[in-house]
Formats: C-alpha cells, sequence, structure tokens
C-alpha cells in the first residue's frame, strides 16, 4: 500500500519530520519506509493536498463520565467527584444505559482520531466486560481497566475488596490475549482504595504482567488526605510503590503529577513510568499547571489526555491547544518563557509518547504500525490562503474539527464508523 499526500509526524519531540508530496509505504499494517520519491508498481492511493499524519492517542479518559462533559466545572477535584461523578457513574448498573454512553464515547473518539486509547471503566464488572465488547465491535484499540475502589466512597457507590480484585483478574483473564483491546489494572486513587486491595492488584499487575493506571498529585486535598491515610508515607508515590503499582513489574500510567517532589521525580525515571498531563480537566477542576517541560527535560514519556469528564472536549487537538496556552500562562507568570510548550513538543506528546504504551506505534519510522489520519484543511483557509504542511496542520489543531478527518486508518486498515446500525 501506497499513499501520497502531505506526511508530518514527530520523530523527536524538538521538531517535526516533513515529506510534502511524500510517500508512505505500507506493508502487513507496518510503516516500511517514508519517502520523497516513489519508483514502483503498487497502485497508489492519490491524497494529494491532503495531511497525513499518526492517530491521536488518548492516554485517559473516563467512559463513564461522558454525560457530564461541561458539567460541574465550580468545584474541585474532591466535591466535583461526590456531586457530579459518582451519581453519573452509578447508574451504569443498568447495561442498557451503558451499552448507549459506549457506543456514543467510541463513536466520538472514532471521529476525533483518537484510535488508541487507555479508558477508565466501570466499577461494574458487567458494565466493563461490554466495554471490551464493543471496544473490539469498534476496530479501535484500547486498554480498558475496571474501575477499582473499596474505601472512602459514598455507601451507594463502593464493592468489596474480593469483589474488586476477583473481577479485575475475571477480566484480565477474558482479554489479556487479545491483540487490540487489553486490561489495566485500575485502582481509582490512593484515598479510595483498601492496602489489601492495593496489595493484590500489584499482585496481579505482576502476576499477569498487565499494566497499571491511576489518578496521582492532582489536587492539594488529595495530597492531604493521601498523608492523612497513610501517615507513614510521605508521598502517593510512596504508597503505590509499596504496593507494586509504580511500574516496577509492568508499566504505569498516572494522570495530572502536578504537586509532585523532587523525590517523586526521581522515582518517577527510575520506573515504566507515564505521567499524563489533562490540561483541560486540571483548568476546570483548578487543580494547577503540571510542569511538562521538566518532566519531558527528566526524559519521561509524558503524555496527553482528555480526562472525559474533567475535560470536557474529546477532540485531542483541544487538549494540544490548552497544553501549549497553559505552558504559556505558567512560563510568564514564573517570568521564564524557556518554559513554553512548542507546538511540536505537544504534538509529540499526543502521538509517539503516548502510543509508546502500545508499543510502535504514533510515528511513521520504519516497522510503526500504520496507524493514520488523512487530514483535509481545504475548509478552514482563507481565501487565497496558501501554507505549508506545518502551519496547515497548526491551523488544523487550532481552528479544525472532525469534519476535518476525512479517513482514519489502523494498522493499514481503513476504520469505518462504528455503529452505524
Ligand atoms: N481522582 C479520582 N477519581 C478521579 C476522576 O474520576 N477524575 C479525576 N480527574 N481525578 C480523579
Ligand atoms: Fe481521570
Amino acid at each position: 500500500m501506497v499513499i501520497k499526500g502531505d506526511i508530518l509526524f514527530t520523530k523527536s519531540k524538538d521538531d517535526f519530520e516533513i515529506y510534502e508530496n511524500g510517500f508512505l509505504i505500507i506493508e502487513d499494517g507496518k510503516v516500511k519506509a517514508v519517502q520523497q520519491e516513489y519508483i514502483g508498481n503498487e497502485d497508489i492511493i492519490d491524497r494529494t493536498g491532503k495531511l497525513i499524519i499518526p492517530t491521536f492517542v488518548d492516554l485517559h479518559l473516563h467512559a463513564n463520565q461522558y454525560a457530564n462533559c461541561g458539567l460541574g466545572n465550580d468545584e474541585e477535584l474532591l466535591t466535583w467527584l461526590e456531586k457530579y461523578t459518582y451519581p453519573e457513574e452509578v447508574k451504569f448498573k443498568d447495561l442498557a444505559y451503558a451499552e448507549e454512553i459506549y457506543k456514543e464515547v467510541l463513536t466520538k473518539l472514532w471521529e476525533g482520531g483518537s484510535l488508541r486509547s487507555v479508558i477508565f471503566a466501570s466499577l461494574y464488572k458487567e458494565a466493563s466486560d461490554l466495554l471490551f465488547k464493543l471496544t473490539i465491535d469498534s476496530g479501535l484499540s484500547a486498554y480498558v481497566g475496571k474501575v477499582n475502589m473499596d474505601r472512602n466512597t459514598p455507601d451507594f457507590y463502593i464493592e468489596s475488596t474480593e469483589d474488586s480484585i476477583n473481577f479485575s483478574e475475571e477480566l484480565i483473564k477474558k482479554y489479556k490475549d487479545n491483540e487490540l483491546v487489553k486490561p489495566i489494572i485500575t485502582p481509582r486513587f490512593v484515598p479510595h482504595c483498601t492496602i489489601e486491595s492495593m496489595e493484590a492488584q500489584g499482585n496481579l499487575a505482576k502476576n499477569y504482567d498487565v499494566p497499571v493506571q491511576s489518578h496521582m498529585n492532582e489536587s492539594l486535598a488529595e495530597g492531604v488526605w493521601v498523608t492523612q491515610l497513610h501517615p507513614e508515607y510521605k508521598t502517593a508515590t510512596e504508597v503505590f510503590e509499596k504496593y507494586g503499582l509504580f511500574g516496577s513489574s509492568s508499566k504505569t500510567i498516572m494522570a495530572h503529577c502536578i504537586h509532585n517532589t523532587k523525590e517523586e521525580l526521581e522515582m518517577m525515571r527510575k520506573r515504566k513510568f507515564y505521567p499524563v498531563h489533562c490540561p483541560e480537566s486540571n483548568a476546570n477542576l483548578t487543580s494547577g499547571i503540571m510542569d511538562v517541560k521538566g518532566m519531558l527535560e527528566a526524559g519521561l514519556p509524558v503524555s496527553l489526555g482528555s480526562d472525559i469528564s474533567g475535560g470536557h472536549h474529546i477532540f485531542m487537538p483541544n487538549q494540544i491547544v490548552l497544553a501549549i496556552q497553559l505552558s504559556k500562562m505558567k512560563a510568564r507568570m514564573e517570568d521564564n518563557l524557556t518554559r513554553v510548550l512548542n507546538l511540536s513538543e505537544v504534538f509529540y506528546m499526543a502521538t509517539k509518547s503516548g502510543g509508546s504504551f502500545f508499543g510502535e506505534t504514533g510515528s511513521f519510522e520504519e516497522g510503526y504500525s500504520a496507524d493514520f489520519l488523512i487530514i483535509d484543511t481545504s475548509t478552514i483557509m482563507a481565501p487565497r490562503e496558501v501554507r505549508s504542511p506545518v502551519e496547515r496542520l497548526e491551523k488544523f489543531l487550532y481552528i479544525g474539527n472532525q469534519a476535518n478527518i476525512t479517513e482514519r486508518y489502523l494498522q493499514g486498515r481503513l476504520i469505518d464508523r462504528p455503529f452505524k446500525d
């Protein structure tokens, strides 16, 4: 398969690789080469004038919070969870409701070109199982986690430690060998998991070699709560590390990581650790601004998440733009403009960096999964406006929308809108 167009990707965070009128050559679902000339006898899929970019990777969202997008933003994290989030999530006992919402979320991920994502599913086993099935049906790739919470939650929304662990294990066994949709162990955050639960989840991670996702250092009140619950430890990192949930055996995603100590950063660097920046969520819940630049400089695979419904846009370009804008505000307030994030850095976070959680995805280097989007920017150009490929990408990210994405490919296969009928 050979596709012609204006090809853009970020091999490193520092710059775009640009092949204007270039050729993307694909074999067995993987990138074979990107080149400026093509001499061969394959039929060429001609997308001249359009952009060809890697698909987006959303490394953190909650499928069960989708109906809350745009709500509750006068609250900070802990009251937002109680007032808005749990009353919505409890509805997923009803599988008919769950099915409608999950189909909508998967369709929106598809529309926005986020063909790979890492999802918090439900506290309930049945709803989580349903999300696995529907994700497989959709043709998208994802890690799906049954949410575990067995302490300090409202009475109407809690489960026993045994259920948390047994149901997690059941789903791990059922889906661990699926190629595109895989399980991920999901302690909600330290305040909601007993020591017994964390210990057992750490053992599951190790025994089944399954990754872990959670939240950490998001709000100051959360940090105080963690140290009240665990006075013997200084930080959430120490608690997670103690129970094998900090990337010691398998890869670990932690959303937010805003209020970190130097010791925590050091530990992140030693582990298989993915900090996820969720800019819109952090702004909505007045959580703070992650030091993304510092994380990138430390060599951490910092990635990007919509954190639906902490964030209210599932379309990753909204998160890319806000990450850049927040970095500018933070740099200005700190009077240090070297801390501003640029376009290639954040595009890299939303493609190759997040993509690396799935293996060789998110770039067009040889051997990478052929996951790409075709972008038509003609409708967002002013009359007579002529721009370079990178300028057109920037305009798409800032003022484009889902309709500018005209085709979506995963592993070299065209993915159709899911659940059409
Ligand atoms: N911390 C614990 N649960 C949540 C959640 O659902 N969203 C966010 N943003 N932070 C959390
Ligand atoms: Fe979250």
